[in-house]
């Protein structure tokens, strides 16, 4: 489906992870800023097998991560979208993002997040989606928040506490009220 391998937000356009985004993502992963929040720097031999597993996952599911890069001038700026994820051994989509810091500030993991997720329940179908980050990630936090998404709780990963959001189809609230 077109629609899924490419889309725009007001000020970046969206292409469907592919092997030819594996240099960005090891500037991306080799970035210790960005990777704070996501469990440390990562060799280029491990974001080689972020990649593999993120194509496959698309192969698997028809959905996936894109790369986000600047409309104008092609500068890459982040990744974002949709994972399969277990949250104490249920299934759930994840939504996730992350953004090079010369673009933080600007609006445009909330910009990406809100294309995503009308994506995410228009075209997937999916009735609710969830994201979960570090307690001590506040700009996260606030990016879930501004999203619609709603504190359900804490839960650990990795061995460290998680808060854990979750935002469903506004569709669906309306069907219900
Ligand atoms: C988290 C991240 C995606 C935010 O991207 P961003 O484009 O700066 O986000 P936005 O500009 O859309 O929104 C950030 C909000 O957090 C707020 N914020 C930023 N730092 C904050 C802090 N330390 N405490 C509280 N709020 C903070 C901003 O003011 C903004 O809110 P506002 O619009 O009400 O002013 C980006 O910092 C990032 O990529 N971090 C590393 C990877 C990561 O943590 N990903 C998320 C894992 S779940």
């Amino acid at each position: 489906m077109q629609l899924l391998e490419t889309f725009h937000t007001k000020r970046l356009k969206a292409n469907r992870l592919c092997v030819e985004d594996y240099t960005d993502l090891c500037l991306m992963h080799s970035n210790s800023m960005v990777m704070e929040t996501l469990g440390g720097t990562r060799t280029n031999d491990l974001t080689w097998q972020f990649l593999q597993t993120n194509l496959d996952h698309w192969n698997c599911y028809g959905f996936g991560l894109w790369m986000f890069r600047d409309k104008a001038d092609g500068r890459f700026v982040g990744r974002g979208g949709f994972r399969k994820t277990q949250v104490d051994g249920k299934d759930e989509v994840e939504l996730a993002y992350a953004l090079m810091p010369k673009f933080w500030g600007k609006g445009l993991a909330t910009e990406i997040g809100e294309e995503i997720l009308t994506l995410g329940f228009e075209k997937l179908g999916l009735a609710d989606v969830v994201c979960y980050t570090l307690t001590t990630n506040q700009a996260s936090q606030k990016v879930m928040e501004k999203l619609g998404f709603r504190y359900e709780g804490d839960f650990i990963k990795a061995n460290l506490i998680h808060v854990l959001f979750r935002v469903t189809d506004p569709r669906c609230l309306c069907s219900i009220s």
